[in-house]
C-alpha cells in the first residue's frame, strides 16, 4: 500500500488550496520509518509520511489508530521507539517541546482557568520572555485573526465552547509555529457550531498560510476541510492523497468503506485490459475499472458508491435487474436497498429525488447501472 502522497494527489490539493497547482509544495514535516511502542502495543507502526508546506492536512482514521501519537511525536511529548522525525529539516531527536517550530491544540482545550483570554493567549509570549508591550500587541492581533477581539477580557469559565476553542487556537498561533497541531478540536461541540469552526480554521490556514496538520475520526470532516488526507488503521498509513481522490479512488477496501458508504461485492477477476476489468460476481459478469496489472483468476471486491447505482424502470440493455427490497425516504434523496434478481447480491443505491417524484416501493422491479468508471477492482 503507498504511504507518501503521490504528486498527483498534492497537486489536486494544492488547487484547492489556491496554492500553484504546478509546483507541489515541499514537505516540512518528514517522518521516516517511524514508530512508537508502548509495551506490547504498537501505536504506530513503520509510517513514512511527508507534510506539505502551508497545506491543511488531516491525519484520518478510527480511534486508537495511532493519531495522537504521531502528533505528540512531532511535538515532542513522545520521542519514536525507532525512526526519525524531521521538521523543516531538522532531526528532532532530544529537541524539546519548547525548541520545536510546532503547537498543539487539544480537544479539551487545555486553558488556564484563572486567568482571563489576553492572558491565556499572552501565557507562551511570557514563558518566552517577550516584553509586555510586544506581548500583548502580539495577542491582540492572535485574537483579531481569531475573531474574538471582544473577549479580551473575558474570563474563561465564562467562554462558551466554541469561544473556549478559539481562545486555544489564538493561544496556539502567538508564537507562530510553522505548524499548528490540532487534535480533535471541535469534538467536543455540538454539530452545528462544528460544522461552522470548520470553515473557520479552513479560512485562518488560508490567510496564514501556515501548515496545519489536523486530526480527526469524522470522515465529513476530513473531507470539507482538508488539502489531503492521511488515512490511517492499526498504526499505519494506508492512503495519503487529496480528498477527492480519497473518496474517487480508494485504495483498498478499508479506505473504501471507511470514507462514505460502498457497496463492496466479492468478485473474481476474469480478464483485465487497458485497465478495464471483466469480472464475475454471482455467475455475473461486471466491468469495472481497475490500476495496475490484475492477474486472470484473482479473488478481489468490486466497489460502486451507492450515488453512483442508477435506477430506472422498464427498457432493455446489459444492465443488472433488481428488486427493491426497502425504500427510505431521507429527505433530499432515497435510499434503496436492491438485490440483483437470481443471485444473493445485495446494492445500496442513494437516488436524488425532486418534489413530487415517484418513489419505488419494495418489490418494484428496476434496472441498475453505473457509468464506466464508477465501479473499481480492489485487491486488498
Ligand atoms: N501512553 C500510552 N501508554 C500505553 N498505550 C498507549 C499510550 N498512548 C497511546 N497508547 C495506545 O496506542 C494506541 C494508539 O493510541 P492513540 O495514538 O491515542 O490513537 P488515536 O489518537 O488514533 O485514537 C492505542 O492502542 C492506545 O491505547
Ligand atoms: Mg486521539
Amino acid at each position: 500500500m503507498s504511504s507518501g502522497a503521490s504528486t498527483d494527489a498534492l497537486t489536486a490539493g494544492s488547487s484547492l488550496a489556491g496554492v500553484s497547482a504546478t509546483t507541489p509544495a515541499q514537505a516540512v514535516v518528514r517522518l521516516s520509518r517511524v514508530s512508537k511502542r508502548f509495551g506490547k502495543v504498537v501505536a504506530v507502526d513503520e509510517v513514512n509520511l511527508e507534510i506539505p508546506q502551508g497545506h491543511f492536512t488531516t491525519l484520518l482514521g478510527p480511534s486508537g489508530c495511532g493519531k495522537t501519537t504521531l502528533l505528540r511525536m512531532l511535538a515532542g511529548f513522545e520521542e519514536p521507539t525507532t525512526g526519525t522525525v524531521e521538521i523543516d529539516g531538522r532531526d528532532m531527536r532530544g529537541v524539546p517541546p519548547e525548541r520545536r517550530p510546532v503547537n498543539m491544540v487539544f480537544q479539551r482545550y487545555a486553558l488556564f482557568p484563572h486567568r482571563n483570554v489576553i492572558e491565556n493567549v499572552m501565557f507562551g509570549l511570557e514563558s518566552a520572555r517577550v516584553p509586555r508591550p510586544s506581548a500583548l500587541a502580539r495577542a491582540r492581533e492572535a485574537l483579531a485573526t481569531c475573531n474574538i477581539e471582544n473577549l479580551e477580557t473575558r474570563r474563561i469559565s465564562e467562554l462558551s465552547g466554541g469561544q473556549a476553542q478559539r481562545v486555544a487556537v489564538a493561544r496556539a498561533l502567538v508564537n507562530r509555529p510553522k505548524i499548528l497541531l490540532l487534535d480533535e478540536p471541535l469534538a467536543a461541540l455540538d454539530v452545528k457550531l462544528r460544522r461552522h469552526l470548520r470553515f473557520e480554521l479552513r479560512r485562518l490556514q488560508q490567510e496564514l498560510e501556515t501548515t496545519f496538520l489536523y486530526v480527526t475520526h469524522d470522515q465529513g470532516e476530513a473531507l470539507a476541510m482538508s488539502d489531503s488526507i492521511v488515512l490511517m488503521n492499526g498504526g499505519r498509513v494506508i492512503q495519503h492523497s487529496s480528498s477527492r481522490e480519497l473518496y474517487d479512488a480508494p485504495n483498498c477496501v478499508f479506505a473504501a468503506t471507511f470514507i462514505g458508504e460502498a457497496n463492496v461485492l466479492s468478485c473474481t477477476v476474469r480478464s483485465v485490459a487497458q485497465d478495464v476489468a471483466e469480472v464475475v460476481i454471482d455467475g455475473i459478469t461486471m466491468r469495472a475499472s481497475a490500476r495496475g496489472p490484475v492477474p486472470e483468476g484473482t479473488q478481489a471486491h468490486l466497489y460502486v458508491r451507492p450515488e453512483r447505482v442508477a435506477l430506472r424502470q422498464g427498457g432493455e440493455g446489459a444492465d443488472l435487474q433488481v428488486t427493491v427490497t426497502d425504500a427510505a425516504f431521507e429527505g433530499g434523496i432515497v435510499r434503496y436497498w436492491l438485490t440483483v434478481r437470481d443471485t444473493q447480491i445485495e446494492l445500496v443505491a442513494e437516488t436524488m429525488v425532486r418534489a413530487g417524484d415517484a418513489i419505488f416501493p419494495p418489490g418494484a422491479s428496476l434496472q441498475a447501472s453505473w457509468e464506466a468508471g464508477e465501479a473499481h477492482v480492489l485487491l486488498e
